[in-house]
């Protein structure tokens, strides 16, 4: 008789990334990688190779590492990879001298100026505008009783409050809305955004629109952003056209795809957990707030709208997870599945819009933390709020399995999220 060796365990072969499968639910495959291969080497669909972090000790390393820079040139890639955070069309040179792009000290100085005319108080003084855009989109969908919640809602919410916050004039704002659409395009799982075709198009007609509002505001400054980086700009420190409209851009773009998930992938949680969502709106009744503003941190890291953040390129050999990373290479670092990393949140898949241990890694952190933060918060909450106390029987049209993602390598959100609720009148 043959002996029979002893049984080995079955070793779960490595899932396959960049998928529409995955793109729907990557989170067992991030639960993979944080077990087998947590600093793992890999070739994405547009074939350039990086390394893909995924545990949230190491996430947080990596992201406050100083050899980790952000600027593109340190890439020892092909050359098709350089330049690419995931921002569609800042290979565009006029646009690239942006926050994400580059490092200390010319991110201290541009971050400083930029914290200048971005300060907590235009953030509180803008809660009330943010309240008023909210409702009004919901009146234009509230009696037909059905809305698709990212078309109608989640997209035009931050794009006009965004264009206000920048001092984009109210009659060119439809403008906006639709250059904006035309940068959402269907982007296929893994792949960073690039200015092909219509977003090209969108892409020229935007730089060409902050360059000539750069130049009007100059001469006619206001109470807005962009009137407030040219100020700053003047005061002393150096700031020059390209990188006024660079920095106008990346807050366009980091605010605007950012929120439309935060409120869509919010959205779609709370309707698939009854539980969680007659909790908020009961303590939302009550007139609380405090389980609202822990519940939007719970679905930042539950569900968040940046999947990895942009990238990151090794400028000396470092080791990270015990993994060494060469000079030149490109780390991306899974923010999704650091923030369900069971070594660092208690029974991580579960939605508890209650938590309170939650430091989760949904806005970055170190010193590329979200300089928007304040503000989406206060997208976030007022959306949810509204829509919950409004709409207060809002359920999903259809079957959830039907919801397409949209892809792309650094954001996660839906396309659509149909849903139909008791029309209101009046
Ligand atoms: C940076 C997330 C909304 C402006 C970042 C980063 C993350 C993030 C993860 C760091 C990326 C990295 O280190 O590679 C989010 C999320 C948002 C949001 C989840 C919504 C829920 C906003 C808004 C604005 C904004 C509303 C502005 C209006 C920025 C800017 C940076 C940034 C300018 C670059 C900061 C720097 O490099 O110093 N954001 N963001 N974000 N965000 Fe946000």
């Amino acid at each position: 008789m043959r002996h029979q060796p002893a049984s080995v365990p079955p070793v779960t072969p490595a899932p396959e990334l960049f998928t529409w499968e995955f793109a729907t639910d990557p989170y067992p495959a991030y639960a993979w990688l944080r077990e087998h291969a947590p600093v793992h080497r890999t070739a994405l669909p547009s074939g350039v190779e990086a390394w893909l972090v995924t545990r949230y000790v190491d996430a947080r390393q990596a992201l406050a590492d100083a050899r980790l820079s952000k600027n593109p040139t340190h890439h020892a890639g092909p050359a098709h990879a350089k330049g690419k955070t995931g921002i569609p069309g800042e290979r565009k040179a006029e646009l690239m001298t942006h926050l994400l792009n580059i490092d200390p000290p010319d991110h201290t100085r541009l971050r400083r100026l930029v914290s200048k005319a971005f300060t907590p108080r235009r953030v509180a003084e803008f809660a009330p505008r943010v309240q008023e855009l909210t409702d009004r989109l919901i009146d234009d969908f509230a009696a037909k009783g059905e809305a698709d919640l990212i078309h109608d809602f989640a997209f035009p919410l931050p794009i006009y409050a965004i264009c206000d916050l920048l001092g984009v004039p109210r009659e060119d704002q439809d403008d906006f809305r639709d250059w904006a659409g035309m940068m959402l395009r269907h982007s296929k799982p893994g792949h960073s955004g690039g200015p092909r075709g219509g977003v090209g198009r969108a892409v020229k007609k935007i730089r060409s629109y902050l360059a000539d509002l750069i130049h009007r505001k100059r001469a006619d400054p206001g109470d807005d952003l962009i009137s407030g980086l040219i100020r700053a700009g003047d005061h002393g420190e150096h700031l020059t056209e390209n990188e006024a409209a660079a920095m106008a851009f990346i807050i366009l773009f980091a605010g605007f795809e950012t929120t439309v998930n935060l409120i869509g992938n919010g959205m779609f949680a709370l309707l698939r957990h009854p539980g969680q969502r007659a909790l908020l709106q009961r303590s939302l009744e009550a007139g609380e707030t405090g389980l609202l503003a822990t519940g939007v941190e719970e679905l930042l890291r539950y569900d968040g709208p940046v999947e990895l953040a942009t990238w990151r390129y090794a400028t000396e050999p470092l080791t990270l997870g015990g993994q060494r990373i060469a000079t030149g290479d490109a780390v991306l670092v899974v923010l999704a599945a650091a923030d369900r990393d069971p070594e660092r949140f208690t029974d991580p898949d579960t939605l508890d819009l209650s938590r309170r241990d939650n430091q989760h890694l949904g806005y970055g952190h170190g010193i590329h933390y979200c300089l928007g933060a304040p503000l989406a918060r206060v997208e976030g909450q007022t959306a949810l709020a509204t829509l919950l106390t409004r709409l207060p029987d809002v359920r999903l049209a259809g079957d959830p399995a039907d919801l397409r993602w949209r892809g792309g390598l650094i954001m996660r959100g839906l396309r659509t999220l149909p849903v139909q609720f008791t029309p209101l009148s009046g």
